[in-house]
């Protein structure tokens, strides 16, 4: 019987609620706000479909309802204004990770608890060392969503299926990403061997432009529609998912790294085996030069608001 307690009843999390409803991974869904009525209004909308889904029980819940679930996933939080950056967000949803570990806690210590409130690799951190949990079980969405967005726009302009795009972005869940050309697989070809064999009459890939839409996709869709919900929903179902059915998923969700990478004390995103312990081992890939600097980088940054937070 899957468990699934979403924390934060807004735009992100009642978009993944309804993914989750859809794809029928979980048979019980609990939405917890701080705005009760707001969850109450959001289930009773969801319930309406479940003539149409597979079998889901779906509640507004408090916090006890967190015992007994396989995955608490946090949401909530103040979200990007146009204009703001993931960090300018650290002390307001810093505060309010804490409090919400600290009602959880009390009601279950096995949940994987999964994390995507922005800053999410800060929140992370925050909610592994304030609950305790061993780092393994808390983990950030990080960024599986960026590399969602960086196998659409390869398959895009290479005029194949996503599916058969393997990219991964590592580094910081934000502008201190790391987009690993030097890894890209395009149907298990190198990006540079699937172009020579190309015979559309296409510009070769521009990789400046690509890293860059990447790198700015957030910021594109919030300035349009103030908000990001469809594909973080998907992304963090495709988490649940690799969970819930104990995949072996290689993801690149944010974790605490204590010495792989050569990174220490600070969590962000690699390849990770996901399952249903959370990550059951880190991958190691191959990084040139260029990348690994950079993900040094991003790891000093992110280790420095840390080292304030806790
Ligand atoms: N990691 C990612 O890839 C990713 C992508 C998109 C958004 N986000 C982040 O997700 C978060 C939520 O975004 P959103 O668009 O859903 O925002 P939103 O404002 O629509 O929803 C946030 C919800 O959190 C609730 N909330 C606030 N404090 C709470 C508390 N202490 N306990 C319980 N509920 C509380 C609010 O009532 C609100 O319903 C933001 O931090 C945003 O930046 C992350």
């Amino acid at each position: 019987m899957p468990k699934v307690v979403i924390i934060g009843a807004g735009s992100v999390g009642t978009t993944l609620a309804y993914t989750l409803q859809i794809t029928g991974v979980a048979t019980e869904l609990v939405l917890i706000d701080s705005n009760h009525e707001l969850a109450e209004g959001q289930v009773m909308d969801m319930n309406h479909g479940l003539p149409f889904v597979p079998p889901v029980h779906i509640l507004a819940g408090e916090y006890p309802d967190c015992k007994g679930a396989d995955v608490i996933v946090l949401t909530a939080g103040a979200r990007m204004k146009p204009g703001e950056t993931r960090l300018d967000l650290v002390d307001r949803n810093a505060q309010i990770a804490k409090r919400i570990m600290d009602s959880i806690t009390p009601h279950t210590r096995e949940a994987l608890i999964l994390v995507v409130t922005n800053p999410v690799d800060i929140m992370t951190y925050v909610a592994v060392k304030h609950s305790g949990l061993p780092p393994r079980q808390v983990i950030g969405s990080g960024t599986v969503l960026d590399s969602a967005r960086f196998r659409y726009l390869l398959g895009r302009h290479c005029t194949i299926d996503t599916h058969n795009v393997h990219a991964y972005v590592i580094g910081e869940h934000g502008d201190g990403e790391v987009l690993l050309w030097s890894q890209v697989r395009m149907a298990g070809t190198s990006l540079e061997l699937f172009c020579k064999h190309c015979t559309d009459r296409c510009v070769s890939v521009d990789k400046t432009a690509i890293t860059e839409a990447v790198k700015n996709s957030a910021y594109h869709i919030i300035e349009a529609k103030g908000s990001t919900n469809y594909g973080v929903a998907l992304a963090v179902t495709k988490i649940v998912e690799a969970v819930i059915r104990d995949e072996n998923s290689v993801l690149t969700v944010s974790m605490m790294l204590n010495g792989a990478y050569g990174i220490n004390g600070c969590c962000l995103s690699v390849p990770c085996i996901v399952n249903k312990k959370g990550v059951s081992r880190i991958v190691e890939a191959e990084l040139d030069h260029t990348e690994r600097n950079e993900l040094n980088q991003s790891a000093e940054v992110l280790k420095n608001i840390c080292r304030g937070i806790i």
